[in-house]
């Protein structure tokens, strides 16, 4: 049986990624393929219970967050992403590695080298086959998670957090363009939703 495909959302706060993941799967049960839809920190009751730990309170120390993080994400892999993989389904995730790349590596400052040697030791070979980044102004993307009462202690961050953490993301998705397609979030939703399903169905089903 074909193994499924990885398909990762990412951006920054507001950018319309927990809404567009869920459309995409509700695409792909149209298609025939089932789609478990997840997110990150969560998605296996260890790594939730992590989620609520990292983001109830900072910790002292920026290892400490990426770590947790870091081990979120195992429990994730080994008890949800990659079982759901290998039945031949496929998994939309909320977030992933590239969140870690730019809010720990870029905002907090934890080292590339350490980043990388982590996902080889802990990630590999549970890459995403694809990523959507949706890229969105930030005081758009705030107003939006305000507006659904939904700040998070990362949204209460300076403006210039908001701008690295913006620009992380692009430049991400300009080292791998093959893997990272860049969409404008501000976008509506039902625009947004149709690019994301015409992008998958041509890279993935064969459909133009
Ligand atoms: P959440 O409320 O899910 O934010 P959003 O709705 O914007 O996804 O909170 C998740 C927060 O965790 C988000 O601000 C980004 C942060 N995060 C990291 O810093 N590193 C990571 O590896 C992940 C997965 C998330």
């Amino acid at each position: 049986m074909a193994r499924g495909k990885l398909i990762t959302f990412e951006g920054g706060e507001g950018s319309g990624k927990s809404t567009q993941a869920s459309h995409l799967v509700a695409h792909l049960g149209g298609q025939g393929i089932e789609a478990v839809l997840t997110r990150e920190p969560g998605g296996v009751p260890f790594a939730e219970r992590l989620r609520e730990l990292i983001l109830a309170r900072r910790p002292s120390s920026p290892n400490t967050e990426f770590l947790l993080f870091a081990a979120a994400r195992c429990e994730h892999i080994a008890d949800l992403i990659e079982p759901v993989l290998a039945l031949g389904q496929w998994v939309v995730c909320d977030r992933y590695i590239d969140s870690t790349r730019v809010y720990q590596g870029r905002l907090a400052g934890i080292d590339d080298e350490l980043i990388s040697m982590v996902e080889q030791k802990t990630v590999a070979p549970v890459f995403p086959d694809l990523t959507f980044i949706l890229d969105v102004n930030p005081r758009i993307g705030l107003e939006r998670a305000r507006a659904r009462g939904e700040l998070s202690r990362y949204d209460a961050a300076s403006d210039a957090a908001h701008r690295t953490v913006r620009q992380g993301f692009l430049d991400l998705a300009a080292g791998e363009p093959k893997r990272c397609v860049v969409l404008d979030g501000g976008e509506t939703e039902i625009e947004l939703a149709g690019q994301i399903a015409a992008v998958v169905d041509r890279r993935f089903l064969g459909r133009f």
